[in-house]
C-alpha cells in the first residue's frame, strides 16, 4: 500500500490533469467523490473500471463466411449476433482498454480507424499505446475488413459495409463503457476447464523438446483465466474477461449462419445469467477473450476417417493420402449440439469462478506498444549449441496451409507434414511471385506456395509491419499478439514475459489475434514439422523468438517506466479497395406483401417441438438491425404481449433463401425450439425487415403469426 501523502498527491493530479482537459475522464463533480472516497479508503486496489456492448453483426446474406477459407461457405441466415465488447480500466490517473469481437480476427485498418475517433472524443485519453482490440477467431461471421489482400480475398475481397460495421460498434461499446466508469475492484481468478479442447497437431507438439513437454501434463492449456470486475458501491459483479484456449470453429465449414460460435454463445450465456434477456437488457459484459489457440479444436472426439472409420494418419492428417476426409468432430451429435456442450463447460466454469473471491489485484494500470517490421527484425537464438543471429522472412505461406486442418480439411491432395507438395499449385505460385533462393532459405523446412510478401498487386497481401502492445492492470500482465500462437508458443511468451517481471505473484495471459491478423505462430520445434499451423507461420522459423525479443523489451521498458518509439507506421492502402462482392439487388415480392406469412405455425405445440414459420422478405443483408431484432417471439400476458425470444438467442435460427432470381423473390424461415422452461400459454411470432425497390429504395416492412398454444 502507498502511504497517504502519495495518495492524496495522486489523487489531486488525478483532478488537475482530469479536470483540466476539454473532455474530462470524469465530470468535475465525481471527480471530488473519487477524492475524496480515496482519502476514505485509501487502497491500492480501487480501480475506476467502466463495461460496454455494442451489436456488430456482419450482413448475414450473400457474404462468405470467414476462417475456413471455403469459397460455398456463404451467409444464408443469423443464429448468434455478434458483439463488441469493451472494457476501461482507470488506477486513477492512467487507463487501458480491452475489446473483445466476436469476429474472426481483428485488423489493423479497423484499430486506426477506432484510434482516429477516439481521439476525436476523448483528445488522446485513448490511443495506439493503450487499446488494445482482440476478437475471438469465431469462423462463422462475414470478413473483408483486413484490407491485406491475401485476408480479404478469401472472402472476396474487402467489404467497407463490415468495415464500418465493426469501427462503429467498437467505438460505441468503448464509448458506453467509459460513460459507465465506476470505482471498482478487480479479482483474478483461475481455474481449469478439463473437456473442451485437444490439440489438433499432437504430432508437431512432440516436435518440442522432450524436457520441456514433461513439465506440462497435456499438450493444450486446460486452465482458464479470469478477471471480475466487481462494483464498490453495491459489492455487485460488473463484468468480466477470460482466457481459455479453443478454436471458436465447432461450427464447421458446412454452416451457413452468422453464429459467434462456442466462444460467443458462453458470453450470450453468461450474459442472460445476469441480465436476463440478452438482446434488451444490457448491464453485466462477459467476454470470453482468444488466447494461444492456435493448435487448438473443440472437436474433442478428434479426426478420424469418415469414410472408413479408421484413425488417420498422425504425422500428415490423411487417410490413403487423402486429407478431405481426416475429420474431427465435437462431443455433441451435430456442430449444433457441440458448440452447446463446449460452450456450456466453459460457460459454467466461468460463473464458478465468477462466485469465487479470488486474488484482488492492485498497483498501476501500464501500457506500452510498438509497431515493428517483422521482415527486418533479428534476434540471437541458441542453435545446435552456439549463438546465431537470425531474422524474419517476407511473409509467405507453406504447402501445408493449403491442406487446411481436420477441423476443416482443405485441398485434398495438399496434405500435413513436410513430405507434401503440389505441382500444379507450384504453377499458380509462380504467376504471383517466384521465390527468391533468399526466401526459400529463409523459409527453409517450409516450402512457399504463396509469397505473399513479394506480392505487391494489387497491395500488400499481408502485414509486415506489426503492433506489439503490453498492458499490466498491477501484477497482472496482458500480452497482446497478433496472431494464433500455439499452445507451446504461448507457453514460452508467457514464461519469459514472467521472467521479465520477476515477481512472484505475476500472472501474464497472451491475448491472441490482437490488433491485427498475421495467421500462426508455431515454435521453431514444430516448424520442422511443417503442420498446417507452422506452414502458416508467415515470418519463418523464427518467428516466435522475434516476438519473444521484442515483448521482453516491451515489458522491460515498461516496468522502467521508460517509453519507445511508436516503430515504423503499417503498410498504406489505396482508396478504393478490391472487391468482388456485389451488392445486393433489389427485391420482389411477387403478387404478395413484404411481410406476409406464407407458413403458419402448427396452433398447438408442446416443450421440445420447433416451431417453423415463413414469410414474404427482403434481402436481411440491406440492413442487419443493430441493437434490434429481425423477430421476436412473444407471449400473452394479460392484455399485452411480452418477448421471450429474439434472434440473438440460441432457441431460435433465421434462414433466409433467394426462391426466384428473376423475380428477385426470396422467402425467410424463422425457427424456434421450445424449450423446456417455456410457460405454457399463447404465443406469436413477429418480425421486420427491408426491402429494396427497383429504384435502389431501402423499404421498411413487418409482419407476424396468427397466435398459437404451447401446452
Ligand atoms: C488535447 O490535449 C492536448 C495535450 O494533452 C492539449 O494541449 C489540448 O489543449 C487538448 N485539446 C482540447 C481540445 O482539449
Ligand atoms: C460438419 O458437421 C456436420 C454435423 O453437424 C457433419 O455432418 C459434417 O460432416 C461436418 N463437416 C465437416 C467438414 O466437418
Ligand atoms: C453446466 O452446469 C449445469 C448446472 O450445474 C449442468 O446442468 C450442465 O449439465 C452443465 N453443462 C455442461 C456441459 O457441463
Ligand atoms: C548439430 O551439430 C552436430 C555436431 O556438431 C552436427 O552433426 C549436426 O549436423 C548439427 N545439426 C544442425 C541442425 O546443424
Ligand atoms: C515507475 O513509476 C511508478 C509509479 O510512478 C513507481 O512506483 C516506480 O517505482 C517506478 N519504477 C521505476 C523502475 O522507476
Amino acid at each position: 500500500m502507498l502511504n497517504i501523502f502519495s495518495k492524496i498527491f495522486t489523487a489531486f493530479f488525478a483532478v488537475y490533469v482530469f479536470g483540466t482537459t476539454a473532455v474530462p475522464i470524469f465530470p468535475p463533480s465525481r471527480m471530488y467523490l473519487i477524492l475524496l472516497s480515496c482519502l476514505l479508503n485509501c487502497a491500492d486496489s480501487i480501480y475506476y473500471v467502466g463495461v460496454g456492448r455494442a451489436d456488430c453483426t456482419g450482413p448475414p446474406t450473400e457474404v462468405n463466411l470467414m476462417g475456413f477459407a471455403e469459397i460455398t461457405q456463404i451467409a444464408c441466415g443469423l443464429h448468434l449476433r455478434q458483439f463488441v465488447r469493451a472494457f476501461v480500466v482507470n488506477d486513477g490517473t492512467t487507463s487501458m482498454i480491452f475489446v473483445n469481437i466476436d469476429a474472426h480476427s481483428t485488423s489493423d485498418g479497423v484499430r486506426q480507424e477506432v484510434l482516429v475517433r477516439l481521439n476525436r472524443l476523448y483528445n488522446g485519453t485513448y490511443n495506439e499505446q493503450n487499446v488494445i482490440i482482440s476478437s475471438t477467431h469465431t469462423h462463422s461471421t462475414p470478413g473483408g475488413h483486413h484490407k491485406y489482400f491475401l485476408y480479404d480475398i478469401s472472402v472476396k475481397g474487402f467489404s467497407q459495409q463490415y468495415f464500418d460495421y465493426l469501427v462503429d460498434a467498437i467505438t460505441k461499446a468503448i464509448t458506453k463503457a467509459h460513460n459507465a466508469i465506476t470505482e471498482s475492484r478487480i479479482f483474478l481468478n483461475v481455474g481449469v476447464v478439463p473437456n473442451a479442447n485437444i490439440n489438433r497437431s499432437p504430432a508437431a507438439y512432440l516436435m518440442n523438446p522432450e524436457a520441456e513437454r514433461s513439465r506440462y501434463r497435456y499438450n493444450v492449456d486446460k486452465e482458464i483465466t479470469q478477471l471480475k470486475f466487481v462494483r464498490v458501491s453495491d459489492d455487485k459483479p460488473i463484468g468480466t474477461i477470460n482466457w481459455f484456449a479453443v478454436h471458436p470453429n465447432t461450427m464447421n465449414s458446412t454452416n451457413c449462419l452468422v453464429s459467434s460460435d462456442n466462444l460467443g454463445y458462453a458470453s450470450v450465456l453468461l450474459e442472460s445469467h445476469f441480465n436476463g434477456d440478452v438482446l434488451t437488457k444490457e448491464g453485466f459484459v462477459g467476454a470470453f477473450a482468444s488466447t494461444n489457440i492456435g493448435d487448438v479444436s473443440p472437436n474433442t472426439k478428434g479426426p478420424i476417417c469418415v469414410d472408413t472409420g479408421n484413425k488417420c494418419d498422425f504425422v500428415t492428417s490423411t487417410c490413403d493420402g487423402d486429407a478431405a476426409t481426416c475429420i474431427a468432430s465435437g462431443p455433441g451429435k451435430n456442430m449444433f449440439e457441440s458448440t452447446r456442450i463446449i460452450a456450456e463447460r466453459i460457460y459454467n466454469k466461468s460463473l464458478a469462478l465468477l462466485q469465487n473471491g479470488g486474488t484482488e489485484l492492485s498497483g498501476p494500470v501500464r501500457s506500452i506498444h510498438q509497431y515493428i517490421d517483422m521482415t527486418k527484425a533479428k534476434v540471437e537464438v541458441l542453435s545446435n549449441g552456439t549463438k546465431k543471429l537470425v531474422r524474419g522472412c517476407s511473409p509467405a505461406m507453406g504447402y501445408n496451409f493449403a491442406a487446411g486442418t481436420t477441423d476443416g480439411p482443405g485441398i485434398s491432395s495438399a496434405a500435413q507434414g513436410t513430405g507434401s507438395k503440389n505441382f500444379l499449385l507450384t504453377i499458380g505460385r509462380d504467376l504471383l511471385s517466384v521465390p527468391t533462393k533468399d526466401d526459400v532459405k529463409c523459409h527453409h523446412p517450409k516450402k512457399i506456395l504463396i509469397n505473399s510478401g513479394k506480392a505487391t498487386f494489387p497491395y500488400e497481401w499481408q502485414p509486415k509491419v506489426v503492433p506489439t502492445q503490453v498492458a499490466t492492470i498491477g501484477f497482472f500482465v496482458v500480452v497482446a499478439v497478433p496472431g494464433e500462437f500455439t499452445t507451446m508458443s504461448g507457453r514460452r511468451m508467457r514464461e519469459a514475459v514472467r521472467q521479465v517481471v520477476g515477481k512472484s505473484d505475476t500472472k501474464v495471459v497472451v491475448s491472441g489475434l490482437a490488433n491485427v491478423y498475421t495467421s500462426y505462430v508455431a515454435t521453431p520445434d514444430e516448424y520442422q514439422l511443417q503442420r498446417y499451423e507452422a506452414a502458416s507461420t508467415i515470418y519463418g522459423p523464427y518467428t516466435l523468438d522475434i516476438y519473444i525479443n521484442q515483448y521482453k523489451k516491451l515489458v522491460s521498458k515498461m516496468m522502467n517506466n521508460e517509453t519507445v518509439d511508436s516503430g515504423p507506421r503499417p503498410a498504406k492502402f489505396p482508396p478504393v479497395l478490391v472487391s468482388l462482392v456485389e451488392p445486393p439487388s433489389f427485391d420482389g415480392s411477387g403478387l404478395r406483401k413484404f411481410g406476409e406469412c406464407l407458413k403458419q405455425p402448427r396452433s398447438k405445440v408442446s416443450k421440445g417441438d420447433t416451431v417453423v414459420t415463413k414469410f414474404v422478405s427482403g434481402n436481411p443483408r440491406h440492413n442487419p438491425l443493430h441493437g434490434d431484432t429481425f423477430f421476436v417471439v412473444e407471449v400473452k400476458v394479460g392484455d399485452g404481449w411480452t418477448v421471450v425470444a429474439t434472434d440473438a438467442n440460441w432457441e431460435t435460427r433465421l434462414y433466409w433463401e433467394r426462391t426466384n432470381v428473376v423475380t428477385r423473390q426470396s422467402e425467410s424461415t424463422i425457427e424456434w425450439m421450445v424449450g423446456e422452461k417455456v410457460q405454457e400459454g399463447e404465443y406469436r411470432i413477429r418480425w421486420k425487415g427491408h426491402y429494396k425497390t427497383v429504384l435502389a429504395q431501402i423499404e421498411y416492412y413487418e409482419g407476424g403469426t396468427r397466435s398459437f398454444i404451447v401446452q
